[in-house]
């Protein structure tokens, strides 16, 4: 018995020893809630149950117990007395959990033998909320700025806050992201305070970026702060200057400057730097115009910005120009063999081409006059060619000089009954004709480069020496032909063939079929001839025999005369 009960007391006692080391668990609390600790399962039916607690310097502190079928008597300080409470069986009710009720539990029960059995208590909170604080107003791209505080208050255990762009986590490398935490612990509840400070530097893309930050605590649940998004600002890294101009830029147009940088936000006011002479400053504008441009204006143009003269772009402007004077100009009046210098002087931007013309007929090069004939007057032109822009100039030169005659022609007719004349000569100005004669008809032909012809039509009736004369204000010119009497010829024909050859020859057959006409008119023109004067031409158009015919054809023939006069 006594061994038996020996033997009994020792093995309760180890199977209490076993309990007591293999029954520590721990039991997780909410903060401020109620948390009912577990007692063995055995103390269900235990005699007594009572509660105790490490008061944590070694000394256990007295909370309840209970007799079986009895009330529970709460033998708490004041610290537990109005929160502690026994449920049927035998679990520990503490109410209104706070972090100093972690520690060890002690349930001791009383059924045949003591029991204690040991519960580890652990109170966790979850943050409050997550939320970021202190917000920066703008990132700036490349510069390390405080993004934000994230704070995640009042929790236990202390959480880590994890910051989060665009979902994904940021991880410090210590170049462009730092990140700063820092716990504070609250002396009164011993809740941790967790706080952290992202330093960021941000980068273009950053621009949509959505950051914000995320803790996942002890017990699973996970908390994320709203999103943020920021202004991205960065400074200017590209600066363009434009030139708007009308192409090609000649003097007189406009330009505009106008300055592009980008930057956010953009810079609005520029310096505009006019070929290193002016310095221009535009406010809440990008553009500057010159207005009316020179070749003066031809330089470089500069464009910077106001707070960073470094950032700046360039760009020449050439302003095209072509100015020529011609030399002589208008109406240039020169005489026969003297010399034209002819000066053109070409006053252009870039490489030009030159085309002459004479009378609008193209020329291989400019004209060189260093001994004026007539030939040479006319309307010169020269026009100079740069690029799109072109110029003329232009003068009309007149040669002028005493006339010459060129040529002195005679041509039969066809039917060889008249010859004509022609006077061909050069001067200038205009030079008056004259014939030694009085032909039937005269023509005049356009005075033209100072070049003139004119013609008479004759009807010789002996063999003549005609002059024609030319004559201006500068002095004059003669010419003779020697001209052979139709009538003679007519008569000759009859009997040997003149040195005239197939001319006469045709003459002849005409004459041939006029033979009885032509015998009437040659006696009629006998009858004339002596009553006319020696040395003069008369027509032999409608002749005939009569006296009184005669007469009235004298008349007509003295009238055809004088028209036909120069
Ligand atoms: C005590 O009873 C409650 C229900 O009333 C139960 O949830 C709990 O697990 C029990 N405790 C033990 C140790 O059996
Ligand atoms: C303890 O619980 C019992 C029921 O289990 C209840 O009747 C009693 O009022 C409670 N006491 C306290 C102080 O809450
Ligand atoms: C917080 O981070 C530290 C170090 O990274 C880690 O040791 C700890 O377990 C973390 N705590 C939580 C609650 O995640
Ligand atoms: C343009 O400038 C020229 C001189 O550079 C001047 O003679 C002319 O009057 C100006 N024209 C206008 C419209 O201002
Ligand atoms: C006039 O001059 C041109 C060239 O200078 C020459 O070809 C022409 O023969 C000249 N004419 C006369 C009539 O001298
Ligand atoms: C030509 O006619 C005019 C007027 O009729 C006259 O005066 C002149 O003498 C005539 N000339 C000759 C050469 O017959
Ligand atoms: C006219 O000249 C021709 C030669 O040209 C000559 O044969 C003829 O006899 C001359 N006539 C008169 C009337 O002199
Ligand atoms: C015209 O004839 C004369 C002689 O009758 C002669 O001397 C003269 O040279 C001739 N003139 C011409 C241009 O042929």
């Amino acid at each position: 018995m006594h061994l038996l009960s020996t033997g009994c007391l020792c093995a309760i006692l180890f199977t209490a020893l076993l309990r007591q080391v293999s029954s520590l668990d721990t039991v997780i609390g909410l903060y401020g809630e109620t948390l009912e600790i577990p007692c063995n399962k055995e103390a269900t039916n235990a005699e007594i149950t009572k509660w105790k607690y490490d008061k944590g310097d070694g000394d256990a502190g007295d909370l309840l117990v209970r007799r079986k079928n009895q009330n529970v008597i709460v033998i708490a300080g004041d610290e537990y007395k109005s929160r502690v409470n026994l449920t049927s069986n035998s679990s520990l009710l503490l109410s209104a959990a706070k972090l100093s009720d972690q520690g060890k539990f002690t349930c001791i029960f009383v059924t045949e033998d003591i029991d204690e059995y040991h519960v580890n208590v652990v109170i966790y909170k979850t943050p409050v909320g997550l939320e970021i604080l202190e917000k920066a107003v703008e990132l700036e791209i490349g510069k390390q700025t405080k993004l934000g505080k994230c704070i995640a208050e009042d929790s236990n255990p202390a959480v880590n806050i994890t910051w989060l762009k665009n979902n994904k986590p940021l991880l410090a490398d210590r170049q462009g992201i730092n990140i700063q935490d820092t716990v504070q612990v609250d002396p009164v509840t011993g809740l941790s305070t967790t706080t952290s400070v992202l330093m960021y530097s941000a980068q273009k893309e950053d621009t949509d970026a959505e950051f914000s930050c995320s803790t996942e605590h002890s017990l699973g649940q996970k908390f994320t702060s709203s999103s943020e998004s920021f202004t991205i600002t960065y400074s200017t890294e590209n600066i363009m200057l434009q030139v708007i101009a009308p192409e090609p830029l000649v003097e007189g147009d406009n330009v505009i400057l106008k300055c592009e940088a980008d930057g956010n936000p953009a810079p609005t006011s520029f310096n505009f730097h006019l070929k290193g002479e002016t310095t221009v400053t535009v406010e809440n504008d990008n553009t500057y115009t010159i207005t009316n441009v020179s070749r003066g204006t031809s330089g470089e143009y500069k464009c910077s910005l106001i707070d960073n003269p470094t950032m700046k772009a360039s760009k020449d402007i050439t302003v095209n120009y072509l100015d020529i004077n011609l030399s002589p100009s208008g109406s240039v009046e020169k005489k026969t063999g003297e010399a034209l210098a002819i000066n053109l002087k070409v006053d252009a931007s870039g490489e030009y081409k030159v085309y002459w013309t004479k009378d609008n007929v193209k020329l291989d090069k400019q004209p060189s006059l260093t001994k004026l004939n007539y030939s040479d007057a006319g309307f010169y032109e020269c026009e100079v060619t740069m690029g799109a822009l072109s110029e003329k100039a232009s003068f009309e030169l007149i040669v002028q000089g005493a006339p010459v005659i060129k040529r002195l022609l005679k041509q039969r007719s066809n039917d060889g009954r008249h010859e004509v004349l022609n006077c061909e000569a050069e001067g200038f100005p205009k030079p008056a004709i004259s014939w030694s004669v009085n032909g039937t008809s005269s023509e005049e032909g356009a005075f033209v480069n100072g070049k003139i012809t004119h013609k008479i039509t004759v009807v010789p009736t002996a063999n003549l020496t005609v002059y024609c004369t030319v004559s201006n204000d500068y002095g004059s010119d003669s010419k003779d032909i020697n001209v052979s009497s139709l009538f003679e010829e007519v008569r000759m024909d009859k009997r040997d063939q003149s040195e005239d050859g197939d001319q006469t020859k045709m003459v002849v057959g005409v004459i041939v079929g006029l033979l009885v006409a032509a015998l009437v008119i040659g006696l009629s023109y006998w009858v004339y001839m002596r009553k006319s004067k020696q040395g003069s031409w008369k027509t032999g158009e409608k002749e005939s025999g009569s006296s009184e015919e005669e007469k009235k054809l004298e008349e007509k023939v003295e009238e055809n005369s004088q028209k036909a006069e120069v």
